[in-house]
């Protein structure tokens, strides 16, 4: 079922907020607070239990008008229950939370008719055409017939479904009916938009097509909360990442900053011999490293670039330790959650600990 049936009239002139190119001197002049914005979403002590778990441990952040935050975050960090207390469909234990500023507890109508949602699983009907499933979503939203024509064919066309537009989706591949789903959350153009996970599951060329559209509806003006596990998807999308762990909002900034707290690049070296690796380890001083005896590897984050690599080079040498190889590589979520928390990515946080020296 379609959650947003009851959103009613979203004026089209609120998605064309910024012009046609949000530039990214502006952007930052946005987000360092230089010239004053409006909040599309703001977020205060938001805390959330299930059965006395506690999923969101005293949440905040805000979304600037015509901005994209990308919540990045590992299994069970808490985006999807963040997401659904956003769009109405979870109340929060406590906390403030403004869409519009809208009160998502006691202006529920108000929030449901400025957003639109992309749940992280499909919600399609899949006998109907893709054509159809627009449709439908139209008349729920109570558009007049001119308005769901003129939009069904917009969104069939920017998301590339024209030829397949009738045919039954059952018979869609996995990207196709992502792009549709998100297609139904636009029908009524909201001036915000929550995506939850919109490119898992995609193959690379159809995240690519994802990501255009997306960038698409920014350059119109639309905000966007996605969430991701995957940094290079924020990194490309958004303009400040909130990375979650554990209920929590552990790094927030732009996709600069955290890739500075974690090293612009990681810079990983091979050792030719098991015997010179643990004093390869005390020799290379740097912080954040990670050694890997079997593999003989040792990396860790560079802000220095070649000089770096020089020095680090000439101290091995002057060992006598011997470098098989040498690569670069740029940060994974693991490196910026290493930095961070000290131990890998996964479900639940705590099984996947690592040494950090
Ligand atoms: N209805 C529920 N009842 C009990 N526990 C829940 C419920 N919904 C979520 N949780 C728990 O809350 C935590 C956060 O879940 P959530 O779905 O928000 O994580 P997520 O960051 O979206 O993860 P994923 O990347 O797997 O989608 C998890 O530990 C999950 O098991
Ligand atoms: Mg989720």
């Amino acid at each position: 079922m379609r959650l947003f049936a009851f959103l009613k009239d979203v004026v089209d002139c609120l998605v064309i907020k910024m012009g046609n190119e949000m530039k990214k001197k502006n952007n930052d002049r946005l987000l360092s607070g230089s010239i004053s914005v409006e909040n599309a979403v703001s977020v205060t002590g938001l805390k959330k239990s299930f059965k006395n778990v506690a999923v969101l441990k005293d949440i905040d952040f805000n979304i600037q008008k015509g901005t994209v935050v990308a919540l990045l975050g590992p299994n069970g960090a808490g985006k999807t229950t963040t997401v659904h207390i956003l769009s109405t469909l979870l109340l929060p234990d406590s906390g403030i939370i403004k869409i519009n500023n809208f009160d998502v507890v006691k202006e529920v109508d108000k929030v449901r008719s400025v957003i639109g949602l992309t749940g992280q699983y499909a919600a399609l009907d899949e006998y109907l055409t893709g054509r159809e499933n627009l449709q439908m979503i139209g008349r729920l939203y109570r558009l007049s017939y001119k308005d769901i024509d003129r939009r069904t064919d917009e969104l069939l066309e920017l998301f590339d479904l024209v030829h397949a537009s009738n045919r039954a989706v059952k018979t869609y591949s996995g990207g196709m009916r992502r792009r549709l789903d998100l297609a139904v959350s636009l029908i009524a153009s909201p001036p915000i938009l929550f995506l939850d996970e919109p490119t898992t599951g995609l193959d690379p060329q159809s995240r690519l097509i994802m990501w255009d559209i997306i960038k698409q509806l920014v350059s119109r003006g639309t905000t966007i909360l996605l969430t991701t596990q995957d940094m290079d998807e924020a990194d490309h999308l958004a303009h400040k990442i909130i990375v979650m762990n554990g209920g929590k909002i552990i790094a927030e900034g732009t996709s600069e900053e955290l890739k500075l707290r974690v090293g612009s690049e990681r810079l990983e070296i091979t050792v030719i011999n098991d015997i010179d690796f643990e004093r390869a380890t005390k020799i290379i001083r740097e912080d954040n490293l990670r050694t890997d005896k079997t593999s003989r590897k040792i990396s860790f984050a560079t802000k220095g670039g070649v000089r770096q690599l020089k020095q680090v080079l000439s101290q091995l040498d002057e060992a006598n330790i011997e470098v098989e190889n040498i690569s670069f590589h740029s940060p994974t979520l693991d490196d910026v959650f290493l930095t961070l928390t000290g131990h890998l990515t996964n479900a639940e946080g705590e099984n996947n600990k690592v040494g950090l020296s």
